[in-house]
């Protein structure tokens, strides 16, 4: 600002002096010409050239500067852009996240770049620059939390327009002490907290609706997103481990050290209804998850052996992430209810189909007439609230 001041305070005090002194000032004599001064033109080209060379030399320097490559050692977390949220991978410790990543104070992450779909772009002001994730080509980027870094957490958003919910696609990043990221790798390694063993019905019907609801979408989505076969062999693999990890206890940000900014107050649309009064059963809420064709086509969780979605986030440990629909609201069994019920008015353009029996679906435009009741809905939300 204040170099900017003092440049435009010289180029327009000049300028208004030279439009004085030089202005025509009778109608019959002509000012003095300088049209054709090879003398002139000679400055006036050498001059910003030689001011260019000097600006190329430090720019070409930070360049190379912001290209390098991460040092040896670093934490590598590979980020997936998807329409219209993040999937954050950790493939030395073999599993993922969404919409949450947590980082370790005082060790390099080295951040490995890639959409699933159209352009996106990772940005979290506070911690580093921003990059772009390029369909067909991986970016990277890479800092330091210094050691000094409290545990807290950070807003992360989406600033490249990439659909209609754009400003929606927002993350957290969670700084944690190195002790405390090893807790938290180990519980993220380690099975779904809930898991009764359900012996899931061989084939359950799913109902034509839902499954148009379902399938309308996902075709949209899916034709233009880059599901490798590798995305599920890995989550096989993972499945395959389940069995051998138990649950163990480990590192989740307590609530005193979340900063109020970083819990979404988003409202819900209020013509989605549910009664906050009803019980779930968690049990029960794990048989529908895990009937054939249904939530479990597109979502995982590990040691529930019928969950290998790749379309989705993963959801072993949903219950200790902060928010739901990437950033958009406080992840509570209130806003999961409706976010269950109606998936695609709590968030528009999103995939996930509209569950709630009777409730509007804005791709098939008409209203649900099967779907699940309300009190399937709040069983839904027990499982879901119990996989800490
Ligand atoms: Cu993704 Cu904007």
């Amino acid at each position: 600002m204040l170099l900017g001041t003092i440049v435009f305070v010289l180029v327009e005090a000049a300028l208004i002096y030279i439009v004085i002194k030089y202005r025509r000032k009778d109608e019959t004599t002509v000012p003095p010409q300088t049209h054709g001064s090879t003398k002139l033109e000679i400055i006036w080209t050498l001059i910003p050239a030689v001011i260019l060379v000097f600006i190329a030399v430090p720019t070409v320097r930070i360049i190379f500067e912001t290209q390098a490559k991460a040092p040896e050692g670093s934490l590598e977390v590979e980020v997936y852009g998807h329409q219209w949220w993040w999937e954050f991978k950790y493939p030395e410790y073999g599993f993922s996240t969404a919409n949450e990543m947590y980082i370790p104070t005082g060790r390099t992450v080295n951040l490995v770049l890639r959409t699933k779909d159209v352009l996106h772009s990772f940005w979290v002001p506070q911690l580093a620059g921003k990059r772009d994730l390029i369909a067909n080509r991986t970016n990277y980027i890479w800092f330091t939390p210094d050691s000094t870094t409290p545990t807290t957490v950070w807003n992360g958003f989406c600033t490249e327009y990439c659909g209609a919910s754009h400003a929606n696609m927002k993350f957290r990043v969670v700084t944690v002490q190195p002790d405390e990221f090893e807790g938290w790798v180990r519980h993220q390694q380690s099975n779904a907290a809930y898991t009764a063993n359900v012996a899931p019905p061989a084939s359950a019907a799913v109902p034509a609706d839902i499954a148009a609801s379902t399938a309308g979408a996902v075709a949209t989505v899916v034709s233009n997103t880059q599901i490798d076969s590798s995305d599920l062999a890995e989550r096989q693999a993972e499945e395959a481990q389940a069995v051998e990890s138990p649950l163990l206890a480990g590192f989740i940000i307590p609530p005193d050290k979340v900063p109020m900014w970083t819990l979404p107050a988003t409202p819900i649309p209020a013509s989605i209804k549910f009664d906050d009064s009803l019980v779930g059963n968690p049990a029960e809420g794990e048989k529908l998850f895990s009937g054939a064709g249904t939530c479990n086509a597109c979502h995982f969780i590990k040691g529930n052996p019928t969950a290998v979605g790749v379309i989705g986030p993963d959801l072993t440990h949903i219950a200790t992430r902060l928010t739901l629909g990437a950033g958009l609201y406080k992840n509570d069994p209130k806003h999961m209810a409706r976010w269950l019920k109606n998936a695609r008015l709590m968030k528009p353009g999103n995939i996930m189909p509209t569950l709630g029996q009777g409730e509007y679906d804005p791709v098939l435009k008409n209203n649900m007439a099967s779907g699940l009741t309300d009190q399937q809905i709040a069983d839904l939300v027990a499982y879901l609230a119990a996989l800490k």
